[in-house]
C-alpha cells in the first residue's frame, strides 16, 4: 500500500511524479505529496485526498528533481501532517516511504529522535538523518537497524537520490538522461526497468544509477523488459469497476486462448508424485482459491484452500507431494508473499496464480500460471476474481487429462444484470444476507465481500443448510436474503431453506439458471456446464453491489479505508 514515485531529469518533474502518483492512486489515496529542490533547499507540497487535489496545487511549480506518494494510512490519521513527504529535523532530506516499521516506538527512544517524529516513517526518517558518511551509507544504515517493511525514496538537499527496500516493490528505468522511480512498473517510462531485490540500494546523482548491496559493496544488475498493459486507459465506462465487470468475457476468452497458444499448463512444473494441492490467498483471490479447491476435488486431487494470513502463522504440515498454489491478483499482498516465503524455505513445490507479469510473488515462485485479465484498478475485484476462477478450472481439467474447452467456449455467456426496481429494494433492506450451498456457497461468499466493500452494508454470506442452526433467529421483514442456485443436486434443499425465510417474513431473491423458483423474485442466469455457472452467477452480484454503491452516491473504484494491493500485514 502507498505509491511511491520519483524523477531526476531536464523535463519537469513535478508534472512527472503527480502524472505517476495518479497511475499508483490504486495503492492508496487518502493523502499525497511531492518534495523536490531547489536552490539548495527541499520544498514540500502536500494535500489530503486525490491526486487530482495535488496536481491542481503543483500546476505551476517545476523541479528537476522530485519524489512523491500517495498515501493509505497505517500509522498516524489521514491528515496533511502525516502525508508524505517527510522532511527530517535538520531539513536535509526528505523521504517517501512504504511499508510499516514495527519497532519504531523503540527507535525513537533509543535514538532519542526528535518528539516531532509521530509516524513510524518520521522516526526512520530521522534515524536516517542522524547516521553518518554518505546518503547511501546512511540508508543501508539505518536499514539494519529497523524491524518490519519498506521501500523508501530518501532525497537529499543537494539533489541526491537514495532508494531502497524490503518486501515492498520499487523499480527503476532510465530513459536516456531520466530517471523514474516507482513502487509499480506501469507508472515508469521507458522500454526496460531495474527492480530492485529486498535489503538492495541504489543511489541516483546527477542521472546515474549506481546499485548497492546490504554490505555498501556496488552491484550490477540487470534490467528487464517493460510489458506494458495497454488496457490501462481504456475505460469506456463511468467507473473502471463497471469496465472492469464488462470485459470479463473477453479476458476469459483471452486467457484460454493464451493458455493454448503458449502451452502454459505443459511448462508448469508439478511435484514428482500430486498427492494433493492447497492454495493460499487473501479475500477475492481466497474465494477464488476455495472455487479452484472445488474444482480439484472433483477431479480426484485432494485440495483446500487457506487463508495467507492464517496459514503464515498456522501450523500446517507442509510436504513436497503438495502443491502449493498462491493465487493473487496484484502478486504483492503482504501475507501471500509471506507463506510462499515460507514454502520456498523448504523448498517445496510452489506455483503463482497472478495477474501481473513483473510481480513479486513470481520472482518467489519461479513457477507461474498467469491470468490474462489485463489490468485492473477498481479495488474491488471483478474480472480478476473470474479469470482466477476460470484458471483453477482449466487447471483442473488438464490434471484430469482432459483438453481444454473449445475457444469459442464462453461466447454464449450473457452477461445478467439486475434491474434497478430490485437493486433499489436490495438497498432499502437493514439486513443483506447471501446464501447458496456447495459452489454457491462460495459465490455468495465473493458476493456478500463485493457488497460490503463498495456499498458499506453490513452483510454476510452463509451456507444455506447452516440457517437453521442459528442465522434464522435473524430473519424477519428487515432481512433480504439472496440465494445463488446454480447446482442441479442442491436445488431441492435450497429451496425448502428459502421458504423457511419466506414464512419468516424475509424478502427472499433467488440468482438462478433454473426455472423452479417462480415463487420469488428472481434473477434468470443463462445456462451453461455446471462448473462454469460459479463464473456465471458472480457477474450479477458485482453489478448489484456496484449499482447499491452508486445509488448510495459513492466512488466504487475507491472505497474509504481500502486500497488495491495490500502490502503491509
Ligand atoms: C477484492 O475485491 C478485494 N479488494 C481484496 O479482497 C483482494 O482480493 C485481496 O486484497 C487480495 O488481493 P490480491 O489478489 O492482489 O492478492
Amino acid at each position: 500500500m502507498c505509491g511511491i514515485c520519483g524523477y531526476i531529469g531536464s523535463s519537469n518533474g513535478v508534472k512527472e511524479v503527480v502524472r505517476g502518483l495518479k497511475i499508483l492512486e490504486y495503492r492508496g489515496y487518502d493523502s499525497c505529496g511531492v518534495a523536490f529542490v531547489e536552490n539548495g533547499k527541499i520544498d514540500i507540497v502536500k494535500t489530503v485526498g486525490e491526486v487530482d487535489n495535488l496536481k491542481k496545487l503543483t500546476k505551476n511549480m517545476s523541479a528537476n528533481v522530485v519524489i512523491g506518494h500517495t498515501r493509505w494510512a497505517t500509522h498516524g490519521g489521514v491528515n496533511e501532517r502525516n502525508a508524505h513527504p517527510h522532511l527530517s529535523t535538520s531539513g536535509k532530506l526528505a523521504m517517501v516511504h512504504n511499508g510499516i516499521i514495527e519497532n519504531y516506538k523503540e527507535l525513537k527512544e533509543e535514538f532519542n529522535l526528535n518528539s516531532l517524529s509521530n509516524t513510524d516513517s518520521e522516526v526512520f526518517l530521522n534515524l536516517i538523518d542522524c547516521e553518518k558518511g554518505t546518503l547511501i551509507n546512511k540508508v543501508i544504515n539505518a536499514s539494519k537497524k529497523v524491524q518490519g517493511t519498506f521501500a523508501v525514496l530518501v532525497l537529499g538537499s543537494d539533489g541526491e537520490m537514495v532508494l531502497g527496500k524490503c518486501e515492498s516493490p520499487l523499480y527503476l528505468s532510465k530513459v536516456e538522461n531520466e530517471v523514474y522511480i516507482a513502487s509499480d512498473v506501469l507508472a515508469l517510462k521507458g522500454e526496460n526497468y531495474f527492480a530492485l531485490n529486498d535489503h538492495e540500494f541504489a543511489s541516483v546523482k546527477n542521472r546515474k544509477i549506481i546499485f548497492y548491496n546490504k554490505n555498501g559493496e556496488k552491484i550490477t544488475k540487470k534490467s528487464e523488459k517493460i510489458e506494458k498493459n495497454s488496457d490501462f486507459s481504456k475505460i469506456f465506462y463511468k467507473t473502471h469497476m463497471e469496465s472492469e465487470i464488462l470485459e470479463t468475457k473477453d479476458v476469459l476468452n483471452k486467457t484460454l486462448k493464451k493458455y493454448k497458444e503458449e502451452n502454459i499448463f505443459q511448462n508448469i512444473k508439478l511435484p514428482k508424485k500430486l498427492n494433493s494441492i492447497s492454495l493460499i490467498a487473501c479475500g477475492t483471490a481466497y474465494h477464488a482459491s476455495l472455487m479452484g479447491a472445488e474444482f480439484f476435488k472433483k477431479v480426484g486431487v485432494d485440495a483446500r484452500a487457506y487463508l495467507a494470513s492464517e496459514f503464515r502463522y498456522g501450523r500446517e504440515l507442509l510436504n513436497k507431494n503438495t502443491l502449493y498454489i498462491f493465487v493473487s491478483q496484484s502478486g504483492e499482498t503482504a501475507d501471500t508473499i509471506a507463506s510462499a516465503k515460507m514454502v520456498k524455505e523448504r523448498n517445496l513445490p510452489m506455483l503463482a496464480l497472478t495477474n501481473m507479469e513483473n510481480c513479486l510473488l513470481n520472482r518467489i515462485c519461479e513457477n507461474v500460471l498467469p491470468t490474462f485479465a489485463g489490468r485492473e484498478i477498481a479495488v474491488a475485484s471483478t474480472k480478476a476474481y473470474s479469470c482466477q476462477v476460470w484458471s483453477l478450472y482449466l487447471f483442473s481439467l488438464i490434471l484430469a487429462n482432459k483438453s481444454l474447452p473449445k475457444e469459442d467456449f464462453v461466447k454464449n455467456f450473457a452477461f445478467v444484470n439486475y434491474d434497478d426496481k430490485l437493486v433499489k429494494e436490495v438497498a432499502s433492506y437493514k439486513k443483506v444476507f447471501f446464501v447458496g450451498r456447495d459452489l454457491d456457497y462460495i459465490t455468495a461468499m465473493e458476493a456478500s465481500l463485493k457488497l460490503k466493500e463498495i456499498s458499506y452494508i453490513n452483510c454476510f454470506a452463509i451456507a444455506s443448510g447452516e440457517l437453521k442452526h442459528g442465522t434464522l433467529a435473524l430473519i424477519d421483514s428487515d432481512a433480504v436474503v439472496i440465494a445463488i442456485c446454480t447446482q442441479e443436486k442442491i436445488k431441492s434443499k435450497l429451496k425448502s431453506n428459502l421458504e423457511e425465510i419466506k414464512a419468516r417474513g424475509g424478502k427472499v431473491i433467488v440468482v438462478s439458471q433454473f426455472d423452479d423458483f417462480k415463487d420469488f423474485s428472481c434473477v434468470k442466469l443463462s445456462k451453461f456446464d455446471e462448473l462454469f455457472m460459479p463464473i456465471v452467477s458472480v457477474i450479477p452480484m458485482q453489478f448489484l453491489a456496484l449499482k447499491i454503491c452508486e445509488l448510495f452516491g459513492y466512488n466504487p473504484d475507491k472505497p474509504r479505508n481500502l486500497a488495491k494491493s495490500v502490502t503491509v500485514e
